[in-house]
């Protein structure tokens, strides 16, 4: 039947309405979550839990994450998706429904909430091997881009420029800075050193960016957390895009000018095969042959 869970109830997708005084509808008023399930099981829920929770509190909407890991787990049981090698769970909270007014209701209206599963095909590591292309785009956001809110137009906008110029990722930049894409986070190589814009209100702070840094770090890969001026990303010699749904993304043209010397390169693959490995260490799933294989070692 295609279930959905909306305000307590597991509903077929077909059912599930939101009334039109939504305030996720009318100001885009709420937060959302995209949490990765391998196997059926969470990658790093508690972190997600731990953003989403961080922003309610930003945006005053009482809310008890509590009972989630449970809805999470009926959501993906419901649709067949609990031994899927890869899904997710896409959750919205918003500050519910009340007459439009842009103070907030008094008294507090109920949180709306709604979730859906889907699966997730991995494109093969064949794929992943040839690379990627990213354009950059400006970043049109507000400050407060370390909240995950449903206020979505600038990297909308910036992903559809992206998809008009036959490229993958879109990397956002503000004031000369390259900050993050579209729905993912980037990273650049410098010579052995792999950075990353420090956590600010300039990104969101992306549990796989945490994820990545740890796998680094663990395989004694130097990492600095610092501002990239797009002028010195000419002179990385990779670069990836790192999300829920991107994983580790390796981009081989930036720009239509190849990235190092055009090809994936030995840190993010070093990266990439960390990542795996906490995959199957952390949630017991064996993702695509080790692409160093591939790479012939
Ligand atoms: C702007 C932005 N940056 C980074 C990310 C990556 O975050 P995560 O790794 O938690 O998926 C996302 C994910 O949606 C995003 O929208």
């Amino acid at each position: 039947m295609d279930p959905v869970y909306l305000n307590g109830e597991f509903i077929p997708r077909s059912e599930a309405m939101i009334p039109v005084e939504d305030r996720g509808f009318l100001f885009a008023d709420g937060l959302y979550e995209v949490t990765p399930f391998y196997g059926g099981r969470p990658l790093r829920m508690d972190g997600h839990l731990r953003r989403l929770t961080r922003g309610l509190g930003a945006l005053r909407i009482d809310f008890d994450v509590e009972p989630l890991p449970a809805i999470h787990r009926e959501l993906l049981e419901r649709c067949g998706l609990q031994d899927h090698t890869m899904s997710m769970v896409y959750l919205q909270i918003t500050r519910g429904v009340a007459p439009r007014s842009h103070a907030f209701p008094d008294p507090p209206a109920t949180p709306t909430v709604f979730a859906y599963a889907k699966a997730f095909e991995r494109p093969g590591v064949e794929r992943w091997m040839r690379g990627f292309n990213a354009v950059t785009v400006p970043d049109r956001r507000w400050t407060r881009c370390d909240l995950k809110t449903i206020q979505l137009l600038p990297s909308v906008l910036a992903q559809e420029e992206a998809r008009q110029a036959g490229a993958t990722d879109a990397l956002m930049v503000r004031d000369g800075l390259a900050l993050e894409g579209a729905h993912n986070n980037v990273f650049a190589v410098f010579g052995d050193v792999v950075a990353t814009h420090p956590a600010s209100n300039q990104i969101l702070p992306g549990i796989t960016r945490e994820v990545v840094l740890e796998v680094a770090r663990a395989r004694g890969v130097p990492v600095e957390e610092r501002a990239i001026p797009i002028a010195e990303l000419a002179c990385a010699s990779e670069i990836f895009f790192t999300g829920t749904t991107t994983e580790i993304r390796p981009t081989v043209e930036l720009d239509g000018q190849p990235v190092g010397e055009g090809r994936v390169g030995p840190v993010t693959l070093e990266l990439m095969q960390g990542f795996r490995e906490l995959i199957a260490r952390e949630c017991g799933v064996a993702l695509d042959p080790d692409a160093s294989e591939l790479d012939g070692g």
